[in-house]
């Protein structure tokens, strides 16, 4: 297979786990580049289903290589938390996985200021996982992280106690709650030590040799376009880059490593957590129409990662045009189409009107998306079931008209086509 970097591009949860797990088998190495425990990606093979939220979707697989790249942020109890489960479960991970030594460690203080100023923040907060991520970015540029080179470099004891002040000092002169103590971090620390450095690599070195060999690289990004810290619904973003482009810099590789840039989305749309969402159908808080419902049902929308319901709504395309365009999507993998098995009708937004003016873009400004009235096109729903189809054959004519609008709308063509949550649900086109 070609180098492929395998993104989200719609607010996360999209399926990327399922694509990555079915894909792996065709690669030699699978690497992840950015975000951290905030990811839920799910995999399941039989009856068996695997949550991982820091480890690469391809640890399944004997002959895959699975990489974290500096561009992560990684809690160690997490990973460890992760790994021993994969380990009981007779997956040698310490043999198929290795971790950048550039990245950067998440610690309690990291939580305990996401938890803080959500708090803080009140109705208006973004709905974090509550996993630390903000403000461990936030170290990283701030250039206070630490990373996980620094558990066997000198002056970690300094750069510890000097951060853990200045948070202590936030957590309880601003925020008014408990501190974090110096012996949590500490403990943190010793099994980071124990666990996670003789896995510790240069990452980038290892891929630039392997990809000299002729070795093949799928990259697997967290998130979504949507919650990209740039191109996303700012401030109601995750605090990374989670385009294509992000690969890039989160494993040191250059651009001419990547072949094709695989844009993951549902064929409708979900999110958890706070923000503009102009499809938007049904959510917790008491918006409740019955197709929406539907797609919350059938769909078992809720977290992988905290539990939440999604909010769910229409398949959006000015949402995944703006993704095929600022990641370079070259293909789409379109999942979950058996959840929409059923409807009488199926919509697509292709416009937002906004102050009486059609925009086909993502505005800049979550204010303006906020406002912004979805144009649809109706199409008609099937009744058929393609849950589980592996081939086109069993696929509806009224499916395919539909799949057949979002390529043209969104311009890109359908790669893959996932009709059921098992990794041999799967058409590939
Ligand atoms: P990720 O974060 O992008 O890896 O996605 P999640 O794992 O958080 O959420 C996707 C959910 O949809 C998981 O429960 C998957 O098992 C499930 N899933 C993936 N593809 C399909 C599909 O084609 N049909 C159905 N019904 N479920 C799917
Ligand atoms: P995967 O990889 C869906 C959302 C949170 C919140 C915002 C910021 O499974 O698709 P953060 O904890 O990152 O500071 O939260 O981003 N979010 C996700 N939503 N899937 C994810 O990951 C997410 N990771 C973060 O709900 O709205
Ligand atoms: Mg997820």
């Amino acid at each position: 297979m070609k180098n492929t970097i395998a993104i989200g591009i719609q607010w996360g949860d999209e399926g990327k786990g399922k694509i990555v797990d079915l894909l792996a088998p065709q690669v030699d190495i699978v690497a992840r580049f950015q975000g951290g425990p905030n990811a839920g990606h799910t995999l399941v093979i039989g009856n068996k289903k695997t949550v991982l939220h820091l480890v690469p979707s391809g640890i399944l697989h004997d002959a895959t290589l699975c990489l974290i790249g500096n561009g992560t942020v990684v809690a160690p109890e997490t990973i460890v938390e992760e790994m021993d489960t994969l380990l009981e479960a007779g997956i040698p991970v310490n043999e198929r996985l290795r971790i950048s030594d550039r990245c950067q460690l998440i610690l309690p203080y990291h939580r305990a200021l996401d938890a803080a100023r959500e708090v803080a923040k009140g109705k208006g907060k973004i709905g974090t996982t509550g996993r630390g991520i903000g403000p461990a970015y936030e170290d990283k540029t701030a250039r206070r992280g630490i990373r996980l080179i620094d558990l066997v470099s000198e002056g970690l004891d300094a750069k510890l106690a000097e951060n853990l002040a200045w948070t202590n000092f936030q957590l309880t002169e601003y925020f008014k709650v408990d501190p974090v103590s110096r012996a949590d971090i500490d403990a943190v620390i010793e099994l980071a030590r124990e666990r996670l450095l003789p896995l510790m690599a240069d990452v980038s070195l290892i891929l630039y040799e392997r990809h000299k060999a002729g070795d093949s690289i799928l990259f697997e990004g967290a998130q979504g376009t949507m919650l990209d810290v740039d191109f996303g619904t700012y401030p109601y973003v995750t605090s990374s880059n989670t385009v294509a482009g992000a690969a890039l810099a989160g494993l040191g590789v250059g651009p001419g490593m990547i072949d094709e840039v695989l844009g993951i989305c549902k064929a409708y749309t979900t999110r958890v957590g706070a923000g503009p969402f102009p499809t938007e159908l049904y959510n917790a808080d008491g918006m409740c129409d019955t197709a929406g419902k539907h797609l919350a049902e059938k769909g078992n929308e809720f977290g992988s990662t905290t539990g939440r319901p999604r909010r769910t709504g229409w398949f959006d395309a000015v949402v995944v045009r703006h993704a095929v365009r600022v990641a370079g999507v070259t293909g789409l993998a379109i999942t979950k189409l058996d959840v929409l098995d059923g409807l009488e009708e199926v919509k697509l937004c292709t416009g937002y009107m906004c102050d009486s003016e059609l925009l086909q873009t993502i505005p800049a400004d979550s204010a303006r998306l906020e406002k912004c009235e979805p144009v649809y096109e109706t199409l008609s729903g099937w009744s058929d079931v393609t849950f589980g189809a592996t081939s086109m054959d069993q696929i509806p004519e009224q499916a395919k008209a539909f799949l057949k609008r979002i390529e043209e709308v969104c311009e890109c063509p359908i790669t893959m086509l996932s009709t059921g949550p098992d990794r041999d649900h799967i058409i590939h086109m």
